[in-house]
């Protein structure tokens, strides 16, 4: 059968879909379109003979021969791309976050309804080794009904920051609010259990000199309490403390489970902790079983980024593109389940943590109230809508901070260009 034909929007992240494309048997990249130069000329460099067209211009990249677009270009901007490559007949693959704006989660919703073509969100974190067991574990009813879980994603982007925001005073990581990027934490748990969020109540820590000294205008860390519609409760927590983290737990009514932690028991992701009764009131305190997640899974994807993890999204995009139903994508009403209490719950911040009512936008009736709800940090899409980027309000960072984080990229920059 024919490959499906992928084009790929931004090529730094998206350097991981095209290498996905070169090593699968069930896609290719046809083309590829970032609007810096130095990222196709490297990417050129890396072509393995293969027939690619390079595209500076989306305008001209859409135009391009192809069935699907992976977006990978700003995280702020994958809602108006995503509609436009929908619009023009592409299956979508976006990168994380799914929108900046509650009016954008309704036209994106229905911009994909209107499509009938598929939209799947790659988050990446849900096919991580313990996520993927856990879910398999959840579904065949091992700890029985969803009681409360918690996913953490902490990542000091401090070493990395002048290669992931170039010193770019308004880069969306510069401009992005404490519980923005929360999918890679609460991601993992709503995918397992398959439950909608129905409120959140969030909390924004404080900001300190570690944002300041790279230019990042958000509280260090945000905090979502997500209630699920079975009454079940989440923690998630994401963000730049010190020493990194990706740890997820679930509690079940008849026994819980839980990857490893880092700093306590070797082994992080790849390996998993379970102990469950056979049945709610059975108290045996069964051993624990602990394994490497990975020794159930027929496919080795050691090769692939982030654990391995990088390698599913899109194997399944691609499966869901030529037929298969029951690929296990994320669609765009699961991707906002994710992100919504993000979203909202930054509101919730800004609000004294109060409580925030997360809608099901599903339901066409609830659509309406969100049409014109531009509220972000971003200045350029929020209008009269615009939110202060932290507790404090939009702190102002000197221009040198900002020089100083530019000077380190363009030395990382050269080094890049000449590998
Ligand atoms: N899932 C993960 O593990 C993971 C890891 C890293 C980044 N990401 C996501 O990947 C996305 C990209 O992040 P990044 O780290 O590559 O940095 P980035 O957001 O700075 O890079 C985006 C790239 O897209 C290009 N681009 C943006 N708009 C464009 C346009 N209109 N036309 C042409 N090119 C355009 C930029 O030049 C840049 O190279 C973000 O959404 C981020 O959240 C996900």
């Amino acid at each position: 059968m024919r490959k499906v034909r992928v084009g790929v929007l931004g090529a730094r992240r998206g350097g991981s879909m095209i290498d996905y494309c070169k090593k699968a048997d069930n896609a290719e990249v046809v083309a590829i379109c970032d609007k810096e130069q130095y990222l196709l000329d490297i990417q050129k460099k890396n072509a393995d003979g293969l027939d690619i067209a390079y595209y500076i211009c989306f305008e001209d990249f859409i135009k391009h021969d192809m069935d699907a677009v992976v977006l990978a270009n700003y995280a702020n901007e994958h809602a108006p791309f995503a509609i436009k490559c929908l619009n023009a007949g592409k299956h979508v693959f976006s990168e994380v976050l799914p929108v900046q704006t509650m009016k954008e989660a309704v036209e994106l919703i229905e911009a994909v309804e209107k499509s009938g073509l598929v939209y799947s969100y790659g988050e990446n974190y849900c096919y991580m080794g313990a996520n993927r067991e856990m879910k398999r574990l959840y579904e065949e009813g091992k700890i029985g009904e969803f009681e409360y879980g918690e996913g953490e994603y902490i990542h000091n982007c401090e070493p990395i920051w002048p290669e992931i925001t170039y010193g770019q005073k308004d880069h969306w990581r510069n401009n992005m609010y404490s519980t923005f990027y929360c999918t890679h934490s609460l991601g993992p748990i709503i995918h397992t259990t398959g439950l909608r969020p129905v409120s959140v109540v969030a909390f924004e820590s404080t900001m300190n000199e570690r944002n300041l000294r790279i230019g990042s205008k958000a509280g260090l860390f945000g905090v979502e309490i997500v209630t699920l519609e079975n009454g079940g409760i989440v923690k998630s927590i994401h963000g730049g403390l010190y020493f990194n983290s990706i740890w997820y737990a679930i509690y079940g009514s008849k026994g819980h489970m839980e990857s490893a932690r880092e700093i306590s028991r070797n082994g992080h992701m790849n390996k998993i902790f379970v102990q469950a009764d056979n049945y709610s009131g059975e108290y045996s305190k069964p051993p624990v079983e602990e394994y490497d997640p990975n020794t159930k899974s027929s496919l080795d994807t050691s090769k692939f980024g982030h654990s391995g993890s990088d390698f599913y999204p899109m194997y399944y995009f691609i499966e869901k593109i030529k037929g298969d139903e029951k690929a296990d994508t994320i669609d765009v009403y699961q991707a906002l389940d994710m992100f919504l209490p993000g979203l909202l719950g930054y509101r919730s911040v800004l609000n004294g943590s109060t409580p925030v009512a997360i809608p099901n936008l599903r339901d066409k009736h609830e659509r309406d109230k969100w049409r014109n709800d531009t509220s972000c940090t971003d200045p350029k899409v929020a209008g009269e809508m615009l939110l202060p980027t932290s507790l404090i309000g939009t702190p102002d960072i000197p221009d040198s901070v900002y020089e100083s984080v530019k000077q380190k990229w363009e030395i990382k920059k050269e080094e890049l260009k000449n590998k």
